[in-house]
């Protein structure tokens, strides 16, 4: 059984216990000598640790523990630049006879994952459009079982077990509530949107069966979901015979719903199905970054800076 949750250590409060290896570097510090420097995670959030001063052949050891494995380790919360970080004393990877009960190591969408399939796929199933209909449940067919446990991001928002359903599901639900108001709105359109703009994330990045993700893959660091993406219904649409007009907004939503060219979007979007879908997704991910920096704030006080709300604290309030 773990003992000590992330979110509830305190600065000062020596432990000793598991946590997920998220990522792993060593870096030379301003003494000349090597130190690591993890991510760790468990249920409760996630924390930086770094182990000082060690000497070459540690660090070729400490190199070989995989990414996404449970690590034991003993420490000390410290505090750097208001934020509480863990210094090393100890640390290895875990074994079998560590009996561990991954569960307590992995967050995890609040639902259900075949449940929040089972409502995407329903909201594929229900559309109008035979052709949107039968593209949007074939590719959500075909990826079902990764579906089940990929996260959105690597990183940042919704790095979870089932974040990407998580993420689809409830852009699905803001959408449909928002075509109600904007009834030029084609909703199939607005959907299908959803369904397919991040599903090549499946490919860009790496994922284990714990929604863990050690970083990209080949083609995602060179080409990313949104190029991927666009290939991906190229290939679909030739198959089932989807319109060209149709094809084109499809490829048009998934390349522009980044908005900025920095962001990887060469157009920003030309209707509004694809303006919706922009705004869809940067809601979601935003508050999801919100609810997730305000979990371990007490009312009344501010969260640390969150690097993907550009650098904004966020308030917690006191009298709900
Ligand atoms: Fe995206
Ligand atoms: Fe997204």
């Amino acid at each position: 059984m773990k003992e000590f949750y992330l979110a509830e250590l305190n600065v000062n409060q020596d432990f000793t216990d598991f946590f997920m290896l998220r990522s792993l570097d060593i870096r030379l510090g301003g003494n000349k000598k090597e130190y690591l420097d993890i991510t760790i995670s468990d249920s409760s959030g996630e924390m930086s640790a770094k182990k000082w001063d060690i000497t070459e052949e540690e660090a070729e050891q400490l190199k070989k523990i995989p990414i996404g494995e449970p690590v034991k380790i003993k420490g000390i919360v410290t505090e750097w630049n208001g934020i509480k970080q863990i210094k090393i004393g100890k640390i290895r990877q875990a074994v079998k006879e560590d009996k561990l009960d991954v569960k307590e190591f992995v967050r995890t969408a609040p639902e259900e994952s075949e449940d929040m399939y089972e409502y995407i796929l329903g909201a594929a199933q229900s559309m109008k459009d035979e052709q949107l209909k039968q593209l949007c449940t074939e590719l959500l067919e075909e990826n079902h079982e990764q579906l089940l446990y990929y996260p959105a991001a690597s990183k940042n928002h919704h790095a979870i077990l089932g974040g990407l359903l998580y993420h689809m599901k409830r852009m699905i639900m803001s959408g449909k509530a928002l075509c109600k108001i904007y009834t030029n709105v084609n909703e199939d359109l607005a959907v299908a949107g959803v369904i397919i703009h991040d599903m090549e994330k499946i490919r860009e990045i790496e994922s284990n069966s714990l929604g863990i993700s050690p970083g990209y893959t080949f083609k995602g660091e060179l080409l990313g979901h949104i190029v991927q993406g666009i290939v991906s219904i190229e290939e679909k649409a030739e198959k089932i015979g989807l319109s060209e007009e149709k094809k084109v907004m499809l490829q048009h939503m998934i390349l522009s719903h980044h908005y900025e060219p920095e962001f990887g979007s060469p157009k920003r979007p030309m209707f509004p199905e694809a303006e919706l879908l922009h705004y869809l997704d940067i809601l979601d991910a935003r508050m999801y970054d919100m609810e997730y920096a305000l979990e371990t704030v007490e009312p009344g006080k501010m969260s640390n800076k969150v690097w993907t709300l550009e650098n904004r604290k966020v308030y917690k309030v006191k009298n709900p």
